[in-house]
């Protein structure tokens, strides 16, 4: 073939510069045609939509165009034409075309449409190739964008937190040690404990579950920063919701509290969407037809409305009123579950909410301390099918008083007295939040299964891709 400099298909398609002459590149979606004549359906992952190629029998012969089936992958040479079909402006002359990987029919796992999800999460290797998770991935692409271009307008600073650490940020307890020692023969000291002196870091380690209190750190330096990594829990929760390795966004901000924390929090979530509704337009709307039809109408909805705020308390009470069965029963002190965070979301208010001022017992020990003695300035943002967004509060800046929590909570300070130092040493106020990636594309995206939105899901008993 020609060498002609490859253009991507969407830009091809938005463009009536037509009888140039043109190279595309791509995966063959179908082939149809008659004797005289043969329709492959183009894709190159740049758009959902696909490019029309036309060929000749009488050029290319009827063998060769045979054997340019569904997921092959070829490359084409030739002029951009005017389409006759409907449905489509711009469609590709061919003049010589080019097979660079065959793809057998019969064994080919995506020959037909219409799998399902689940099967699709069988086949993560190929699964990017249907329409459905080219738009997923592109959304997932221009989500990520779109959060770094709102702190970098806001003067937040990229800030990169360890992936590997001694503490618990979460105190929660789930998380995937890191080591090198030879599991099979443990080394132990004198008491019987394993020996971690002689562990690749001198001391135990594990996968982080937030890069939150290292950028504390930042925030007390920089002002304003944000991490965005991927972080790892190793609860066994096999929800359609939880990852074991997921994304997080952790912006710190210095010298606010927690109502400016909630402010950025919304404002930052609309931008972003709104930016993805505007770069992802065809994509979302593919799956607004595919799979959810109110999709679009849930996003305006958002970005279009202020989010109510008020406390875990009162959210407790409108709770216990509902007169609605529960699976988890509702009392001040436990811990939300997804259906009553869906219920005063969708039915109670029926928009975004973010509760504030949570019993200390059921969040971190960092969190600021309210004067009541019971309850700390954290806020979580629930969303309409989601549920908890994004988790966050105001820190407890204090020294002592944050020195009393860690105790209470029989914390080690040997992995925490360098946080500790940020109270000894020019502490301010300061506030920050965490959102869940994957749970916005989620929400972006109108899926349901958290294992559709990141190509390759880990979740428990599962990390075969
Ligand atoms: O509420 P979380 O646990 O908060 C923190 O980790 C804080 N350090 C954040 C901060 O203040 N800087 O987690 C934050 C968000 C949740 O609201 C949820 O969206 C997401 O992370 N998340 C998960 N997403 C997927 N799978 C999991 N297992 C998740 N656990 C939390
Ligand atoms: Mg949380």
């Amino acid at each position: 073939m020609s060498e002609i400099k490859r253009t991507r298909i969407v830009d091809l398609l938005n463009q009536h510069n037509f009888n140039q002459k043109i190279s595309v590149k791509g995966w063959v979606r179908t082939r149809r045609g008659n004797k005289q004549i043969a329709f492959i359906a183009l894709n190159d992952g740049s758009t959902i939509h696909n490019i029309q190629v036309v060929a000749d029998t009488d050029k290319f012969g009827e063998e060769f165009l045979k054997s340019i089936t569904t997921g092959a992958c070829i490359g084409v040479n030739g002029l951009l034409v005017e389409s006759q079909g409907q449905g489509q402006t711009t469609e590709i002359q061919a003049e010589e075309i080019e097979i660079y990987g065959a793809s057998d029919p019969a064994t080919y796992p995506l020959q037909k449409k219409g799998h399902t999800l689940e099967f699709l999460r069988e086949i993560a290797h190929l699964r990017p190739r249907t329409n459905t998770f080219g738009a997923i991935f592109r959304i997932r692409h221009h989500l990520a964008f779109a959060i770094h271009e709102y702190f970098n307008k806001q003067g937040f600073f990229y800030f990169h937190t360890p992936l590997i650490t001694a503490s618990d940020a979460e105190g929660a307890g789930s998380m995937f040690q890191v080591t090198t020692l030879n599991l099979n023969d443990l080394p132990q000291t004198e008491n019987g404990a394993i020996d971690y002196s002689q562990d690749f870091f001198g001391r135990s380690t594990n996968l982080t579950v937030s890069g939150q209190l290292e950028g504390e750190l930042g925030a007390m330096a920089l002002g304003g920063i944000y991490t965005f990594g991927p972080t790892f829990r190793a609860e066994n929760s096999n929800t359609p919701r939880h990852l074991a390795e997921f994304w997080m966004i952790e912006p710190e901000i210095a010298f606010i509290d927690i109502n400016e924390n909630m402010d950025i929090a919304e404002d930052f979530v609309k931008y972003v969407i709104a930016y993805v509704m505007q770069h992802c337009k065809d994509d979302i709307e593919f799956l607004n037809k595919m799979y959810d039809n109110e999709l679009i109408d849930r996003l305006n909805f958002v970005i279009h409305n202020r989010f109510v705020r008020l406390t875990y308390s009162e959210g407790i009470e409108i709770l216990e009123k509902s007169g609605k069965k529960f699976e988890y029963p509702v009392y001040w002190g436990a811990d939300l579950q997804s259906e009553h965070e869906r219920y005063l979301v969708e039915e109670h208010f029926k928009r975004p909410v973010i509760l504030t001022d949570y019993p200390k017992e059921i969040k971190s020990f960092y969190m600021k301390q309210n004067d009541d003695g019971k309850t700390v300035r954290g806020m979580d943002v629930l969303f309409p099918k989601i549920g908890e967004i994004i988790g966050g509060s105001e820190r407890e800046a204090d020294y002592q008083k944050l020195l009393n929590r860690i105790q209470e909570l029989h914390m080690s300070l040997d992995n925490l007295w360098w946080y500790l130092d940020t109270r000894k040493f020019g502490t301010a106020p300061h506030a920050g939040f965490g959102l869940g990636f994957e749970r916005l594309v989620l929400f972006l995206t109108g899926m349901t299964n958290i294992r559709d939105v990141i190509p390759f899901p880990r979740t428990p008993k599962n990390a075969a891709f």
